[in-house]
Parts: C-alpha cells; sequence; structure tokens
C-alpha cells in the first residue's frame, strides 16, 4: 500500500446522477470532503465539459472522467487527446481488446492525465463469462489478471479491478501500478436492487491493496452523504493505520 496517499484522497465519489444541478448539489456537500469526484456517461453526456467546469469552481478534488472509451486505436488516441484539454486527473479506457489501444495511453503520460484500464466491470460475475463467449473455463480471475498485465505492459498508469483481485494485479504488475476499486459496500449500508457482483467492503479493498475507491450509491442514497463519506473515510484510515 502506497503510504504516501491520505484516506480522503482514496475515495472517489460517483457523481452518478443525471444532470448539473443534482451534481451541484454533492459537489457543494462533498467537495472538502472527498479526493475526487467520478463524472460518468450519464452525467457527461447530458451536460458535457461545463460539468467538468463546475465542479472545478466549487471543489478543490481531483476528476476522473469515466467514459470508458471503447474504439479503434485512431478514435481512442484522438479522444485521450481532447480529455488532455480539461484538466482531470483520470480516464478509462476498456481493457479486452489488446495492446494496440492501451498503448494510447502512453502517448498521454505526459500531460498528467492518466489512463486507467477497465478489467472486467464488477457488475459481471464468474457464471456469466460463457454466455459471453469465454471459452475453455477461463477463470474470471484469469481474465482480469491477464488484462492487468496487458495495460500495464502497454503504458497505462493503472486497472479497474474489484477489490476480490487487487491483490493478485498488485503482486504481478508491481505497487506502482495503480489498482482502483468500485463496488464498494460499506457492511452499514444497502444498496436497494444493487447490480454490483464483486463487491467488498472499504476495509476489504484497501487491505487489499486498493489505492483508491469507487463509492457512489452508498454514499448518494445516503440520509447525510457527507455523514457516510466522513465513515467511509474513517473506515479507511483506521484500515490503514492497522496494516501500518
Ligand atoms: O453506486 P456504485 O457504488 O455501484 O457506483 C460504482 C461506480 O463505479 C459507477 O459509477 C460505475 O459506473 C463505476 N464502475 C463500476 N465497475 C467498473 C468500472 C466502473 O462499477 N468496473
Amino acid at each position: 500500500m502506497n503510504p504516501s496517499i491520505s484516506a480522503k484522497d482514496r475515495l472517489i465519489f460517483a457523481l452518478d446522477v443525471p444532470d448539473r444541478e443534482g451534481a451541484e448539489k454533492y459537489v457543494r456537500l462533498l467537495g472538502d470532503v472527498v479526493g475526487c469526484f467520478k463524472i460518468g456517461l450519464e452525467l457527461f453526456i447530458k451536460e458535457g465539459p461545463d460539468v467538468l467546469k463546475m465542479v472545478k469552481e466549487n471543489s478543490s478534488a481531483s476528476i476522473f472522467l469515466d467514459l470508458k472509451l471503447h474504439d479503434i486505436p485512431a478514435t481512442v488516441r484522438s479522444a485521450l487527446r481532447s480529455a488532455t484539454t480539461h484538466g482531470v486527473r483520470f480516464i478509462t479506457i476498456h481493457g479486452s481488446d489488446g495492446e494496440s489501444i492501451l498503448q494510447t495511453a502512453a502517448e498521454v503520460k505526459d500531460s498528467g492525465l492518466e489512463v486507467l484500464a477497465v478489467t472486467v466491470l464488477t457488475s459481471i460475475s464468474e457464471s456469466q463469462l460463457g454466455a459471453l463467449g469465454y471459452k475453455d473455463n477461463l477463470s474470471l480471475s484469469q481474465l482480469v489478471l491477464d488484462r492487468a498485465r496487458c495495460a500495464e505492459k502497454s503504458g497505462c498508469a493503472g486497472v479497474i479491478c474489484s477489490g476480490e483481485e487487487v491483490a493478485a494485479i498488485k503482486n504481478i504488475c508491481g505497487a506502482k501500478f495503480k489498482a482502483i476499486v468500485p463496488g464498494v459496500r460499506p457492511a452499514w449500508g444497502e444498496v436497494k436492487a444493487d447490480d454490483q457482483s464483486r463487491i467488498v467492503t472499504p476495509k476489504g479493498a484497501i487491505a487489499n491493496g486498493a489505492d483508491l475507491i469507487v463509492v457512489g450509491r452508498p454514499i448518494r442514497d445516503a440520509k447525510e452523504p457527507a455523514v457516510a463519506a466522513g465513515k467511509i473515510i474513517a473506515e479507511i484510515e483506521s484500515t490503514m493505520t492497522n496494516l501500518g
């Protein structure tokens, strides 16, 4: 575990809301609490880059543009170049299509934009792999590891993976290669009709070696989102202390 990252900076809040008005409410509430805001497809498609400006105006937290780019290398390359003009810290690309796409990450490294490869979505479970066309008893953890290794070799800053896979990824790809973990569910929070499959607690994710965790609904839908975020940060902090 990298001890230089504070507990606050390890918490990314997923701004999964439909519009700027909803986003601004959470940014004002959590702008001094969390280390990073993640803006995904729902909000970015509706509001465009203006929403990034709004986050910067209301918070010093960094921005994670979670667009999960999935296209031919030339298009991903151009999209990443466009993203460098927005002053965001992280962006995601899908890690399923091999080196030629993942290598575009290395080309924007100097801009400060950190490209993360999505290994396998945390909503996918092992029992779904056969139906998705993966045969020959390929295990989900092996698929995640193969994609993480390819992302690391290609020059990505890190991967998005579940808390269950993070230790093995760190083992193979090294401590500096970032592992960012969504699908995080605090023991005290309940998410209605949850679509996440490979879930872990904040404590479990950090103990396994996650650099940062992504939390959406357990904070967004809490009665008091700032209190929920504070509880998660406290859990991260105490886990870091116990790990020494
Ligand atoms: O509400 P919840 O905590 O499940 O939000 C998780 C966030 O992380 C969502 O914005 C989702 O798009 C994102 N994510 C994920 N699994 C991945 C990559 C991103 O859940 N593999």
